[in-house]
């Protein structure tokens, strides 16, 4: 494990350090206009969420360490209190990537770009019509970061006060489908991740038994990943060994153990373990319950490793 100290690295490689760890970021594609109605529109990764009664985002306009100059769209913020902000899908990526060469601010990026405008509705400056989610923004509060020390960071406060979401994104049951959403992430340097790997992990509702918690014979395991305890330990109570586990129908039929996990059939390969009344084969039995906690199935991943 390297320790690494802020003070011992140049600007650049401790901003690169910086971002290569708090990734993936998501990228706040803003229009700003100044006061004669210039318009302005950026990419900054720089950018979060932080509360949502009521909604307030937040970016962070450097000024620049190499020119010493502010970003017009930080100035732009402050002279007019407004902007939009529209995140970048994956199909935005490459001409959302053109506009942050630095224009002269009397050029608008949405011409360099190709984007369309869309009209807002509470605020002056538009949004960007190709991107399925925009926020309409006021400036809540701007913190300029440690100038005492040089140093070279701004966190603009937004507060939302309108969301234009494509109607294409919306599920039947009125969610937000995030993989029709297709959204992009920030990495360090100039890597980019698209959103579309995306996993479920519903936080726990009650007090889970925690990892400390396992038996010995599970919590050794050499098969089971710390994903898969964890999600062992999500459970209110310990597991007792359930006596009717596990049930097969009389025409149940299985291959080999191999055969049965490669094809996803953890009960299939349960019955053929059983069958071979090898009862000190640990290891596959622990394969066995992988794959249920793989399938969601954690109340036989349980009892499969009971059976131990
Ligand atoms: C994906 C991406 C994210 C960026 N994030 C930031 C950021 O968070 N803060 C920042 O100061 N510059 C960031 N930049 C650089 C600005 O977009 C760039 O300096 C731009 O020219 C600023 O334009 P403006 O002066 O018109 O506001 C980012 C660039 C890209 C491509």
């Amino acid at each position: 494990m390297r320790t690494i100290l802020p003070d011992d690295l140049s600007h650049r490689d401790r901003h690169q350090l910086l971002l290569s760890g708090v990734s993936p970021r998501p990228i706040a594609f803003v229009t700003s206009m100044d006061a004669q109605g210039t318009m302005n529109l950026s990419p900054f990764s720089f950018f979060m969420s932080f509360a949502s009664k009521p909604p307030i985002v937040a970016i962070g306009p450097a000024i620049a360490a190499k020119t010493g100059r502010a970003k017009d769209t930080w100035l732009n913020i402050l002279a007019t209190r407004e902007c939009t902000i529209s995140c970048v899908s994956y199909d935005m990526v490459h001409a959302m990537n053109l506009t942050s060469a630095e224009f002269p601010s009397e050029v608008d990026e949405y011409t360099v770009s190709g984007f369309t405008k869309a009209p807002s509705s509470m605020v002056a400056p538009p949004y960007v019509a190709e991107s399925p989610y925009s926020m309409e923004c006021r400036l809540f509060e701007n913190i300029e970061l440690r100038r005492d020390i040089g140093g070279n960071g701004n966190i603009v406060l937004l507060e939302v006060v309108a969301f234009h979401v494509a109607d294409s994104v919306f599920t039947a049951d009125g969610k937000v489908d995030p993989r029709s959403l297709d959204l992009v992430g920030r990495m360090g340097y100039s890597h980019y991740c698209r959103t579309r790997d995306i996993f479920d992990a519903t936080q726990p509702g009650h007090l889970p038994i925690g990892m400390d918690a396992l038996p010995d014979h599970i919590r050794t395991s050499q098969i089971l990943t710390g994903n898969d305890l964890a999600q062992l330990a999500y459970v209110p109570v310990l597991p007792m060994y359930d006596g009717s586990f596990p049930q097969f129908a009389s025409d149940f039929a299985a291959d080999s153990i191999d055969v049965e996990l490669a094809c996803e059939r953890p009960l299939g390969a349960l019955y053929v373990w059983l069958q071979r009344g090898d009862r000190k084969d640990h290891a596959t039995l622990h394969r066995i319950a992988q794959l249920f906690i793989q399938q969601g199935k954690i109340d036989e991943a349980w009892q499969s490793l009971l059976l131990d």
